[in-house]
């Protein structure tokens, strides 16, 4: 008989990954449905962030509300980066915990699941290679893991510690996952890794040598793949050869995030990233040049340790000339295992709120400003969802969010659609 299982994803694209992986394995051994009601869950699983403090806080109560309201026999077990973080000391604070299985650890999730007590954290382990089983959220979209962890040590962030060195996946099987996805009915492919346009320089075996321009152009080559998204790239690799195969390639979505961080260079010397505002503002530069219609998205953090007012106007200056059409924008969190909890001039909480309040009112400015030229242009959308108004929703080539009325018909497909309206976040259009 089938059990249901109760998920709840947080954090980034990898963790949207490894929730399916998650369900993939589970149901190997013993069919699951998912149910968003957990009063009738026999498995409950949280798959966790711990990029930033708040959620990580928010752990522990939500545990305890989900212990409280589970049914008797079901289990519950937390997965992702505060797993791995954390580790023992979950199920010592909730020794209702049943499992505990490390970002790193995702295929040994069924073995978790049978043996109370489980703790499986290794941030060592190579899973590269191991031949995950096949589950995907969306009938179109296909995400693929091309590297594990990250080689960085921005000071600021957790994830190579919970998550681990880097490793690249060999291409064949990136390339193999990839065929097998758009034999069922894929057309995009969703490429994810820490760094994607570092992939390559951490195979274990040593004798590949594809890097990431390079696997784009393989991806490119199988039929059925429509279009090809990835997330993220770092900045320090984007060279000419990435950016001219970003610009030329015409099944690479052109929608790119530049993860900026902060706009001045000294503190980007002190968060460790390996750029400068100048080469910054040049990979940017080349981007809009080479793909006019591109929409970059970035991620910001304020009020990082000794960041001053005035260096803080760099952040400010790098946006007003990029112009981002999407800001991801956080205030510094401290994490345990980073060297800047323990920088001085850590920044209070009321300058951080300001300076944040100032990135999101400009951003909002270039949003109108990128979003109102689009009115009376066609886009390239695959549609993807019926939603139950009668209007069919997708993303344009560029990532931008679409509406149409519609019919089912359209699913699937990459079909030209006229501007006819925008807001903030999403236009609505015409089928031509
Ligand atoms: N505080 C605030 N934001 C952070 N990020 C990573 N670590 C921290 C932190 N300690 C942000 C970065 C990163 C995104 C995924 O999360 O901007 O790109
Ligand atoms: Fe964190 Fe930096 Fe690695 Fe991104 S590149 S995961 S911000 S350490």
């Amino acid at each position: 008989m089938s059990k249901k299982l109760f998920i709840e994803t947080l954090g980034c694209a990898m963790n949207v990954r490894d929730t399916e992986h998650i369900i993939a394995e589970l149901n190997k051994h013993q069919s699951y449905s998912q149910t968003q009601t957990l009063e009738d869950a026999d498995l409950i699983i949280i798959n966790t962030c711990s990029v930033r403090e708040k959620p990580v806080a928010k752990l522990f109560s939500e545990l305890g509300v989900f212990n409280k309201k589970k049914k008797i026999g079901a289990k519950i077990g937390v997965c992702g980066c505060t797993a791995s973080h954390l580790g023992d000391e979950i199920i010592k604070k909730a020794p209702y915990v049943d499992f505990v299985v490390g970002a790193r650890n995702v295929s040994k999730i069924t073995d978790a699941v049978l043996k109370k007590g489980t703790v499986e954290i290794d941030i060592n382990n190579d899973e590269t290679n191991y031949d995950f089983a096949d589950y995907r959220n969306s009938l179109y979209r296909s995400s693929i893991n091309i590297s594990l962890g990250c080689d960085k040590s921005c000071t600021f962030c957790i994830v190579p510690a919970t998550r681990g060195d880097e490793i690249s996946i060999p291409s064949q099987m990136i390339l193999n996952e990839i065929q097998k996805a758009v034999d069922s009915g894929a057309v995009e492919v969703f490429l994810l890794g820490q760094n994607v346009n570092n992939y390559g320089k951490h195979f274990s075996d040593k004798t590949e040598t594809t890097n990431f321009t390079q696997l784009l152009q393989l991806i490119s080559k199988i039929e059925g793949v429509k279009r090809i998204r990835f997330t993220s790239p770092h900045p320090l690799h984007m060279d000419d050869e990435f950016i001219e195969e970003f610009a030329s390639n015409p099944k690479i979505s052109k929608q790119i995030h530049v993860p900026l961080q902060a706009g001045n260079t000294r503190v980007l010397k002190d968060m460790k990233r390996g750029y400068t505002k100048e080469w910054f503002l040049n990979r940017c530069e080349k981007i809009r040049t080479l793909v006019p219609d591109v929409r970059i998205s970035t991620d910001i953090i304020v009020a990082f340790p000794g960041e001053s007012d005035e260096e803080f106007l760099d952040t400010l200056d790098v946006m007003e000339k990029v112009k981002f059409d999407a800001v991801f924008n956080f205030k510094y969190s401290p994490r345990p295992l980073t060297p800047a909890q323990n920088m001085p001039n850590q920044i209070d909480d009321a300058t951080a709120t300001k300076r944040l309040q100032r990135v999101i009112e400009l951003h909002k400015e270039h949003q109108d400003e990128h979003m109102a030229k689009l009115v009376g242009q066609t886009l390239e959308v695959l549609f993807e969802e019926l939603k139950p108004n009668g209007e069919v929703f997708g993303f344009s080539d560029n990532y931008i969010q679409v509406f149409v009325n519609g019919s089912e018909e359209l699913l699937g497909k990459i079909v030209k659609v006229k501007v006819t309206s925008a807001s903030r976040t999403s236009l609505k259009g015409e089928v031509v």
